[in-house]
C-alpha cells in the first residue's frame, strides 16, 4: 500500500500564524504536526510516501524530511498549487498509487490510541473497497458525517450535513483499493468548487464496498483547526507524553520498533537533537532496543 499526506491550503482559520508558515509544521506539543498523520502511515507499515503541499511550503517538508531515507521510507513531494479539493491527492498521487492501494491521510489529522497499529495493518491488508475511520462528535456537522448497516457498512455518507443523521464524524484516514485512481479521475468539481473526498466514498457506497471502522471512546481524534483547538491538541499531547514518559508521533522511534531502520541508525538522528529532550528521547529509545551509546 502506498501513503499519500495532504498538506496544503491556505489555513485561513490560523492567521495570521499561517501567512508565513504551513499549518501542517505548526508545533504540536513538541514536534511539527505532520509527525502524526506521518505516523499512521507509518503505524499501518507504509513506507512509500508522497507528501502533497502548496508550491511555497512544500520546500519546508523537503528540508524537514528529505527523501525520507533516513527514516527508513521513500518520501516523494509534489505539488496543489490551489486548494481545489482533498480528493484531488488522489488525482496528483495517480503515478505515485500506480497499480496498489493506497492510504490518504490529511495532514491536520492527529489520531492516538491503543492498539492503533493493528488496526490499521489489518484493515488495510487485501482491501477491497475502501475503509474510512468514524469518530463519535459532539458536532458532526462540521464533518463529513456516515451512516452504517448492522453489518458495519456504510450506506451514506453526507458532507457537512445541516442535519446529521448520526454523531459519526469521518475522519481525515481513507484506505482505498486501486480503482480510487479512476474514481478520482471521473470527479468533477461540486458546487463550491472542490473535488470532494466525500464523492470518492460515496462511489465506493454505491458499489457496497465502503467499510467504516469506528474509533470508540478509547481514541483520540484531534483538531487543529482553530488557535484554541491547536493549543489543545498540544497540550493533550504533553499531558499524555508526561504522564506516561512516552512519546506520541516520535517518528524515529516507530521507525526502529517498525523494523524500517536499526538502532544504531536511529541513536544517530538522536544525537544530532541531542540538545532537545525530543532529541534525548530518541536516544534513550535506541539505546534501550540495543544501540551501543557513542
Ligand atoms: O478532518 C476530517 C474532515 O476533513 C472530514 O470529516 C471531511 O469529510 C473532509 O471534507 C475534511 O473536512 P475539512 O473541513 O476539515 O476540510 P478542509 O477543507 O479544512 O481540508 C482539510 C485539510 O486538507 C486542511 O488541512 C487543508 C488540506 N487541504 C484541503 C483542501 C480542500 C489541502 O491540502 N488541499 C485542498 O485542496
Amino acid at each position: 500500500m502506498k501513503g499519500i499526506v495532504l498538506a496544503g491550503g491556505s489555513g485561513t482559520r490560523l492567521y495570521p500564524i499561517t501567512r508565513t508558515v504551513s499549518k501542517q509544521l505548526l508545533p504540536v506539543g513538541d514536534k511539527p504536526m505532520i509527525y502524526y498523520p506521518l505516523s499512521v502511515l507509518m503505524l499501518a507499515d507504509i513506507t512509500e510516501i508522497l507528501i502533497i503541499s502548496t508550491p511555497t511550503d512544500l520546500p519546508q517538508f523537503r528540508r524537514l524530511l528529505g527523501d525520507g531515507s533516513s527514516l527508513g521510507l521513500t518520501i516523494t513531494y509534489a505539488e496543489q498549487s490551489e486548494p481545489r479539493g482533498i480528493a484531488e491527492a488522489l488525482v496528483i498521487g495517480a503515478d505515485h498509487i500506480g497499480d496498489d492501494s493506497v492510504a490518504l491521510v490529511l495532514g491536520d489529522n492527529i489520531f492516538h490510541g491503543h492498539g492503533f497499529s493493528e488496526i490499521l495493518t489489518e484493515n488495510s491488508r487485501d482491501l477491497v473497497g475502501c475503509v474510512v475511520f468514524g469518530y463519535p462528535v459532539q458536532d458532526p456537522e462540521r464533518y463529513g458525517v456516515g451512516e452504517v448497516d448492522a453489518a458495519g457498512r456504510l450506506v451514506a455518507i453526507e458532507e457537512k450535513p445541516m442535519r446529521p443523521r448520526s454523531n459519526r464524524a469521518i475522519t481525515g484516514l481513507y484506505f482505498y483499493d486501486n480503482s480510487v485512481v479512476d474514481i478520482a479521475a471521473g470527479l468533477r468539481p461540486s458546487a463550491r468548487g472542490e473535488l470532494e473526498i466525500t464523492d470518492v466514498n460515496r462511489a465506493y457506497v454505491r458499489l457496497g464496498q465502503a467499510r467504516l471502522i469506528e474509533l470508540g471512546r478509547g481514541y483520540a481524534w484531534l483538531d487543529t483547526g482553530t488557535p484554541e483547538s491547536l493549543l489543545q491538541a498540544g497540550q493533550y499531547v504533553r499531558t499524555m507524553e508526561e504522564r506516561q514518559g512516552v512519546r506520541i508521533a516520535c517518528v524515529e522511534e516507530i521507525a526502529l520498533r517498525k523494523g524500517f531502520i536499526d538502532a544504531e541508525a536511529c541513536y544517530r538522528l538522536g544525537i544530532s537533537m541531542s540538545s532537545s529532550a525530543y532529541g534525548r528521547y530518541v536516544m534513550e529509545i535506541a539505546e534501550e532496543l540495543g544501540a551501543l551509546p557513542a
